[in-house]
């Protein structure tokens, strides 16, 4: 580091803003070279602060080119005021008073995509979490709301589009080929809400009347020619808008609702008060161009951007460790959302796997942190899965220690105590205390405690008492900087099956009659017995139903129970997860086999099983699709002391070839009867078969025989649905068949010109697990249409190789590892918030074998010696290092 190690920010430091602002009168004259930027700002001291004097004003700013200083009309010279490369500081300021700064910025130099930038030739902005310190100098955190006035003034005929947050209040024209439009934001808001967007835009406009007969205009703009593409964005956002008035009473408060997509943004989307911005992946589709996948995220993205609306903007965060308050509780409700719309127990699963695949790992790694973090070098590392989805869970289990209704009504109290303010999760919590009596003071350790709670689960049936007993052990595993961890408390939804398969009654010893058959018990100390009386025969536990807390389980099921779970288990989600802990046995068996040399061997018990299900599929196409996916590559690592990628591999491959070849006419006929040459639509059921279609092809791709290559030759070539033509080149992909390169090479010049479906493209090629994929990947980099400053590419080819493909980025010789450090280093100058996303393989390291520890922890000793790196990679790098000891 040039400028020496960056500092941690913590959460105990944290202290009111000395000044408030309460309003702010933005002019932007937007430029080809550069743009000027002149910020009114009302400010006053804070009431709130107990300062001896007045303090100084310090402001954020970050390379802004200041033009000049003006408070309560005087122009301040130079000597009034310092100026560093982070601040502006003017020591004696009066009680209340005007500031007005004039600043020139260079959006088209800004490769970061942080404050404003250009994209396509459009201006637009992402300010969430520091960067309107990038447009102008301000309080910039979220405990300093204000209402803005936002004028923007422009070449008509480049950016016919101007806008910004609120309404528009006037407009007009210069006279010299530019015009100007004001925008006026009623609402007091933090600046990361701010959002500013100019260009040459289309927009496709709907209407929605609110619950109470208020008329808003819905816009969504998209550059010229992608309008055939916004149909189900917008039909997302009426369904979220209809959803959050039936489930929490809230309706839209504003005239106009506008979305903009652009093509270079770092994240998904951005909530931006009344003018979302979001990354076309997001908003673009059509069936031709995108998947199942694609249309489903779309739907809960649209909803998590809108839902913010309350949760976020109306009562937003006092500081960036509370990023949770908001994201956690956004997320499940547009998880909530999606059970809704589709089928909830397949959004479960999808949602669970994305859990244990991504944050559990993350929990156990170099960077885990506590839900709300305790301190942290560079914020936008701290967008993560831990904030985002743990977080969400967390929300989820309130959820079910209140029920639906005790929740709605922490719900309104935490409206009515904090619309309009910047609260804590404590806020949160307290709300949701008060509303329900319930005791949630030991839950709050889930927002403190970094690492995922371990659950030792047994039971005892006793004959002659009729009793049974399950005895429940908890820890929490120490993570960097918590070696001592508490018992939490965690909600364990149960249900016992009799020897029929149903649901037995449930009654806890001490209770005059049994309530239910599905409860939820009280986990709260280290070690606790629940114990069941009047139970009439040796019952079969179903734990943990739904998913109840994000913990890792582990059960005294035999292998027979689990058959006996699968089969006949009432909850949805232990059905599917019964299969998964078959298969996670299977496989790691399996994988010590293979790293001892025996021979693989299949059991016929587990390939009945499947068949089994297979059976079965046609009643529940999608559940089918999902219990019939072996556990991921990446998963059954995350269930290892020493991750074995080859082996893991191996043993994966090995089951999918067996299976393929036991069960082969079975999985021909399913395929048949699924492949029918229906209308396209996007609904459950359909989405459904075309998943369990296209598992079917990739079992019977696995034996790569004619007539499995025929049928995904014939598919490639002949779908409509990009669903099933990105599935079958994913199965060429990894073929040997000659066939391969053409139809990779066909497929790039039929959709060079969509750039969402050439990212497709490079990530089927990046996630090959052919042996050449490292070489192809190293090649993609100078195809012509990868593009290094645009991140949904960089994500699709170098993530899509180092995250989405174990076995080839852990290659042995550490090729893989040396690929994504020079990627990360070429990439640091120019996007430091994408170069720290890619990383996340390199804090894992410690789960990995002495040698590829060693080569990891090489590559990063070369990274933290780069001169001048980013706080963001820093951060990561050197926190990767320190964990691996
Ligand atoms: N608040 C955004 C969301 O939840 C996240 C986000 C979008 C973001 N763009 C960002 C966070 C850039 C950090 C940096 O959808
Ligand atoms: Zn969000």
């Amino acid at each position: 580091m040039d400028k020496g190690t960056p500092k941690a920010i913590r959460l105990q430091d944290y202290r009111p803003p000395a000044h408030l602002i309460d309003t702010v009168d933005l002019h932007f004259d937007l430029g080809e070279d550069a743009t000027t930027v002149r910020a009114v700002l009302s400010l006053r001291r804070n009431p709130a602060r107990d300062d001896a004097e007045n303090p100084p004003l310090t402001l954020d700013g970050q390379r802004l080119e200041l033009v000049s200083v003006t408070l309560d009309g005087k122009a301040l010279s130079p000597d009034d005021y310092t100026v560093t490369p982070d601040h502006l500081t003017i020591p004696r300021v009066p009680d209340a008073f005007t500031l007005e700064t004039v600043v020139r910025i260079k959006p088209q130099e800004n490769t970061a995509l942080e404050g404003l930038y250009k994209s396509s030739g459009n201006f637009c902005s992402q300010c969430e979490a520091e960067g309107f310190r990038k447009i102008t100098y301000f309080a910039d955190r979220p405990d300093v709301m204000a209402r803005y006035t936002t004028t923007i003034t422009a070449d008509k005929a480049r950016y016919p589009v101007l806008l910004s947050n609120g309404n528009l209040a006037d407009s007009g024209e210069t006279g010299d080929g530019r015009h100007w439009a004001r925008w006026e934001d009623p609402f007091p808001k933090p600046c990361y809400l701010f959002a500013l967007v100019a260009g040459n835009l289309r927009h496709v406009e709907d209407r929605f009347r609110t619950a109470s007969g208020r008329d808003v205009t819905l816009r969504i703009y998209v550059e010229p020619g992608n309008e055939d593409k916004v149909d189900h964005a917008m039909r997302s956002l009426i369904k979220s808008m209809r959803w959050d008035e039936e489930v929490y009473g809230l309706e839209y408060d504003l005239d106009i609702f506008n979305i903009v997509a652009v093509g270079d943004f770092n994240m998904g989307a951005m909530e931006n008060k009344s003018l979302n911005v979001f990354n076309t992946k997001y908003i673009l589709a059509k069936p031709e161009t995108a998947t199942d996948q694609d249309f489903l995220g779309i739907e809960a993205v649209v909803a998590h951007e809108y839902f913010h609306n309350w949760t976020g903007n109306r009562v937003t965060c006092r500081d960036w460790f509370q990023l949770s308050l908001k994201e956690g509780l956004t997320v499940f409700r547009d998880q909530e959302f999606s059970s809704d719309m589709n089928s909830r127990a397949v959004k479960r699963i999808a949602d669970v796997q994305r859990l244990r695949t991504v944050q559990f790992p993350e929990d156990s790694g170099a960077m885990a942190h506590p839900v709300r973090p305790d301190s942290y070098v560079e914020i936008n590392n701290f967008y993560t899965p831990t904030v985002y989805d743990k977080g969400a869970e967390v929300i989820r289990m309130i959820h079910t220690l209140l029920g639906p209704q005790g929740f709605r009504k922490g719900m309104d109290l935490y409206f009515q105590r904090h619309d309009g303010q910047a609260v804590t999760c404590d806020d949160f919590v307290a709300a949701m205390a008060d509303a329900t009596g319930v005791d949630l003071s030991q839950f709050k350790l889930w927002y403190r405690q970094a690492g995922t709670p371990e659950l030792d689960v047994s039971g005892a049936y006793d004959d002659a008492a009729r009793t049974y007993r399950l005895t429940v052990k908890q820890t929490v595993p120490p993570t960097p900087g918590q070696p001592d961890k508490q018992p939490t408390h965690i909600p364990l939804v149960m249900g016992l099956l009799g020897p029929d398969g149903a649901d037995l009654p449930l009654r806890l010893k001490g209770e005059d009659a049994p309530a239910g058959t599905s409860r939820t018990l009280h986990v709260t100390q280290a070690e606790q017995t629940f114990e069941f009386v009047d139970v009439p025969a040796r019952p079969v536990p179903s734990l943990l139903r739904g998913f109840s807390a994000p913990v890792k389980l582990k059960a005294d099921l035999s292998d027979a129970d689990l058959t006996f779970l699968m089969a006949n288990d009432s909850d949805a989600f232990n059905r599917w997860e019964a299969g998964q802990i078959l298969g996670t046995r299977l496989l790691l068996s399996l994988v010590a086999d293979q790293q001892a040399g025996r021979e693989l061997v299949l059991p016929q018990s587990f390939i009945d099983a499947v068949a089994a299900v297979l059976k079965d599929a046609d009643r529940d196409p999608a559940f089918a699709a999902q219990a019939l996916v072996l556990p991921t590559e990446a998963y059954l690592g995350t269930q290892m002391e020493v991750i074995d990628p080859d082996a893991i591999h191996t043993a994966r491959e090995f089951a999918r070839r067996t299976l393929a070849k036991a069960l082969r006419p079975e999985w021909l006929a399913t395929h048949r009867r699924n492949a029918g040459n229906e209308p396209f639509t996007v609904d459950a059921a359909a989405i459904g078969r075309r998943a369990l279609k296209n598992l079917c092809l990739a079992y019977l791709m696995a034996l790569e025989d004619e007539e499995a290559l025929g049928l995904t030759l014939g598919q490639y070539h002949g779908a409509q649905a990009m669903t099933d033509v990105i599935a079958a080149l994913q199965f060429l992909s990894n073929a040997d068949a000659p066939e391969r390169e053409d139809a990779i090479a066909g497929f790039y010049e039929r959709w060079k010109g969509e750039p969402l479906v050439v990212d497709k493209w490079f990530g089927v090629q990046a996630t090959s697990h052919r042996a050449d994929t490292l070489e192809r990947v190293t090649k993609l980099l100078d195809h012509p249409a990868f593009e290094i400053r645009n991140p949904n590419k960089v994500y699709a080819l170098i993530g899509g190789f180092a995250g989405g493909n174990p076995v080839r980025f852990h290659e042995a010789g550490g090729a893989g590892y040396r690929f994504l450090a020079d990627q990360v280093l070429r990439l640091d100058p120019m996007n430091p918030q994408v170069a720290a996303r890619l990383m996340g393989p390199f804090s894992r390291l410690r789960r990995y074998d002495s040698k590829r520890r060693a080569l990891m922890r090489a590559e990063l000793e070369r990274i933290v010696a780069t001169p001048g790196l980013s706080p963001d990679v820093f951060e990561v790098a050197s926190k990767s290092l320190e964990a691996a000891g």
